[in-house]
């Protein structure tokens, strides 16, 4: 037909969506169709009431949905007329059996394989996009060889995805790098230039990276792994900055400005979330027990180990800083999502938190601006609250509601809105029954720098501190914090 290409992506997530539309949006001539098992996914795609938030996605998905971008569940007949495949599905962590709670779950992916060896009547490039261990492409060869006619023959590439939610419309359109794994041989390096041709419509020749196989996935896992271990260097430091009296967002400037440092992912927090970085370095701790490596592989678990100390040192925090009891305390949580701009709850911290205080309990309302209700309650289900501890929390409809008579505020994403919010007129509905606290700098909690008389406490998680210091210079709460300073002067 009038097609160049026609590429079919298994898995219409995070990752396939977006990663599809960017290609339709680029290659006119390119027919993309994406696939999945779940229908009611495929026909939230096809109506424009899409299963993921990302900004500008909406608007990309409307321009190109049935010219050259189709949803669909008839997965059968797109193998059957695809010359490329991409494999989008979900890889995560074992649950139970071999490995569980460390190795990725490929049976998704050995699932794609198989049927991709099924339907396919002609040959087949099989790209895996979806972030795998090690070795995943012998797997795919496998059973392919095992499972399908002599006359068809597969190629498989590797090409993880490097894309961020929240910002994965603009990182698809302008990525830092493309990494294409493949063979040596003549067709893996055949297939190899088709991948590269299709990317090569809108990003420049050299920053497109081509490698072999095991060195294309396994850079996946290293790269979340670098990534998280400067969230948890960090996060250690902030520790060592309560207990000094240093304060934690100067020292990342200071260390950042180092060009070999670089400023990025600085930022403290209260432990990072989402779907991969746990997930992936969990992968990479697992590849190198396997191959018999222990040092190494203590040496990238100690990375989730500080997460999951800086998430437990939070809940404790807010449970001494109000009096060593929360039980019937209404906190507000703010921010549900396990960062802004993505309605995506997969390993939240702000889970972990509320298991914490609804341990203690804490009467909790959560106030999040892009997160269902039901994606709460499945995310603190799959982070173990049980049932009776998850029907004492509240979904508030607006921040006011969440803070209303609240004892106090978490604010566990960093969502833009948040910056905006009149924190004196929450101040002023906020309980409180007066009481001298000197708490030292923390990195949470800007208004806890200074001793104030009050009971109210607001807890800041501030990824980045830039915004933090747009709010610092906010006229209402430089007054705000004025009168604070003011009360408790007058009260000593
Ligand atoms: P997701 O869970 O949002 O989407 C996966 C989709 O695959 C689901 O809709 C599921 O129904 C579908 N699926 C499962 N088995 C299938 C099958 N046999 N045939 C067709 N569809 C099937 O997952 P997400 O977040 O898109 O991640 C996909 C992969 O990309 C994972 O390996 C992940 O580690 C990786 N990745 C994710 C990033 C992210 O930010 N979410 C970033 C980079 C990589």
């Amino acid at each position: 037909g009038a097609y160049e290409l026609r590429v079919c992506c298994m898995g219409a997530g995070y990752v396939g969506g977006p990663t599809m539309a960017v290609i339709a949006k680029f290659c006119p001539r390119i027919r993309v169709v994406v696939v999945d098992i779940s229908a009611k996914q495929i026909a939230r795609w096809n109506r424009g009431d899409l299963p993921i938030y990302e900004p500008k996605l909406e608007e990309l998905v409307a321009a190109q949905r049935n010219k050259n971008l189709f949803f669909s569940t008839e997965i059968d007949r797109n193998i059957k007329e695809a010359d490329l495949i991409f494999v989008c599905v979900n890889t995560p962590t074992k649950a139970t059996g071999f490995g569980a709670g460390a190795a990725a779950d490929t049976k998704h992916v050995e699932a794609c394989a198989r049927m991709i060896a099924e339907s396919a009547t002609s040959d087949k490039i099989v790209v895996e996009k979806s972030t795998v261990p090690v070795h995943t492409a012998e797997v795919l060869n496998t059973v392919f060889e095992a499972n399908s006619s002599t006359s068809v023959h597969f190629e498989v590439l590797s090409n993880p995805e490097f894309l961020s939610e929240g910002t994965a419309v603009s990182d698809l359109m302008d990525p830092s790098r493309i990494l294409i794994g493949g063979n040596s041989t003549p067709s893996g390096q055949k297939a190899v230039e088709t991948l590269v041709s299709i990317y090569e419509h809108w990003v420049a020749r050299d920053k497109i990276i081509t490698t072999n196989v095991w060195s294309s996935e396994l850079s996946k896992l290293v790269a979340n792994a670098f990534l998280a271990q400067r969230i948890s260097s960090m996060n250690s430091i902030s520790a060592l900055c309560e207990a000094t009296g240093a304060d934690v967002s100067e020292v990342a400037r200071a260390v950042g400005t180092d060009p070999r440092i670089g400023d990025k992912f600085l930022q403290v927090s209260v432990g990072f979330g989402g779907s991969c970085f746990q997930k992936d370095i969990l992968n990479l701790v697992y590849l190198a027990e396997s191959c018999h490596l222990p040092q190494v592989a203590a040496y990238w678990r100690s990375v989730v180990d500080m997460n999951e100390y800086q998430k437990n040192r939070f809940s404790k925090l807010i449970v001494s800083k109000l009096f060593h009891s929360v039980t019937n305390k209404k906190i507000a949580i703010l921010g549900f999502a396990y960062k802004k701009d993505t309605g995506d709850t997969r390993e939240t911290a702000a889970a972990a938190i509320i298991k914490a205080l609804v341990a203690e309990r804490a009467n909790i309302h959560i106030y999040d601006p892009k997160v269902e209700k039901e994606d709460m309650i499945d995310e603190l289900q799959y982070q173990g609250l049980a049932q009776c501890d998850i029907e004492t929390i509240h979904v508030a409809s607006s921040p006011y509601e969440a803070t209303n008579k609240a004892h106090a505020i978490a604010i566990l994403t960093e969502w833009t809105e948040f910056t905006a919010l009149p924190y004196d007129r929450i101040y002023q509905d906020m309980l409180k029954p007066a009481f001298e606290n000197n708490i030292n700098t923390t990195p949470f909690s800007f208004f806890l720098t200074h001793p104030t008389p009050l009971s109210v406490l607001i807890f800041f998680f501030h990824r980045h501190y830039e915004i933090m210091f747009d709010f610092l210079k906010r006229p209402t709460l430089e007054d705000e914090l004025f009168k604070m300073k003011f009360t408790a002067k007058s009260l000593l």
